[in-house]
């Protein structure tokens, strides 16, 4: 059967991909937020997965407010990134996992979670910025993605429970997937940032420090807050660390953390990084 290997967690800040698209990761500014990436770059040219499945949320790009889908799941054979509206990046497309992505969507039916089923669609800066963030800009992605889009846009949004239950059948769509293929599961958005309203940029760098450590030893408490505490607690945008949760709810509930890192801000967005394993099946190497 197919195997996670491990859960990885990070911001998609769209300043991220104008920096490395303007030749700005080496500058003063830049350089200690990427610096910080290099080990779960390290991470995944190690351990070599094959399929990203990467949950994130369309920022208006493919959905727009008149329809939302609380969950979306792709089963495309490619996914172009979305032009924001700044001209096409120079990054390759993203080949899909479909096979994998119809057993992901029945495996969910059988749990009762209902998403959209998308067989074309293009994916904006909440996919793109992590692939990069993790592997680069590579000719062609060296893995096959499955995205998982979350609405943490539109509300009413879905409960952070939810999307930790949806990480758990996930996991058993992965393990009963019959192939020997080896997955990897992104978490993500945040972290604390508001980009609208009477508490435009806001950022929260001891809350995004907690969630940093407790998505690691505590899922269950982040899982159990309301929707309005992570809003209070991380900005209206910040409610995306939400989408960590399906990362989260996929891992066991013992897991290593190998690769951590905070940096606030990045635009006006405090930015964060995880690598973790699972503690039963972590590679003998020294944890961070
Ligand atoms: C910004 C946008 C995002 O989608 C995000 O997750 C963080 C920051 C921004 O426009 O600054
Ligand atoms: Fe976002």
């Amino acid at each position: 059967m197919a195997k996670l290997i491990g859960g990885l967690g990070t911001s998609h800040v769209p300043s991220i991909g104008a920096a490395i698209d303007k030749g700005l990761r080496d500058t003063p500014d830049w350089k200690p937020f990427f610096d910080g990436y290099i080990p779960g770059q390290d991470w995944v040219k190690e351990h070599k997965p094959d399929v990203a499945v990467v949950i994130f949320n369309d920022h208006g790009n493919s959905f727009f407010l008149d329809k939302v889908p609380t969950f979306a799941v792709g089963c495309a054979e490619e996914y172009r990134p979305v032009d924001e509206g700044w001209g096409p990046r120079a990054i390759p497309s993203f080949k899909g996992a479909v096979d994998f992505s119809w057993h992901f969507i029945d495996t969910l039916i059988e749990n009762r979670f209902d998403p959209m089923i998308c067989q074309e669609i293009e994916v904006d800066h909440g996919i793109q910025v992590p692939m990069e963030l993790f592997w680069g800009r590579p000719a062609e992605w060296p893995v096959q993605v499955v995205p998982i889009f979350v609405n943490v846009i539109q509300y009413p949004i879905p409960l952070p429970s939810r999307c930790y239950e949806m990480g758990r059948v996930l996991r058993q769509a992965i393990e009963s997937y019959p192939t020997d293929e080896r997955f990897v599961v992104l978490g993500t958005g945040g972290l604390s940032h508001q980009l609208q309203g009477a508490r435009a940029g806001f950022v929260n760098p001891e809350a995004d420090r907690a969630f940093l450590n407790d998505i690691a030893t505590d899922p269950d408490k982040l899982a159990g807050m309301s929707r309005e505490q992570y809003v209070e607690m991380f900005g209206s945008e910040g409610a995306e660390l939400m989408m960590w949760l399906v990362m989260r709810g996929a891992m066991d509930r013992d897991v290593v953390v190998r690769h951590k890192h905070y940096f606030v801000p990045a635009s006006m967005t405090g930015a964060g990084m995880i690598v973790m394993e699972n503690a039963a099946t972590a590679s003998p190497a020294v944890a961070a």
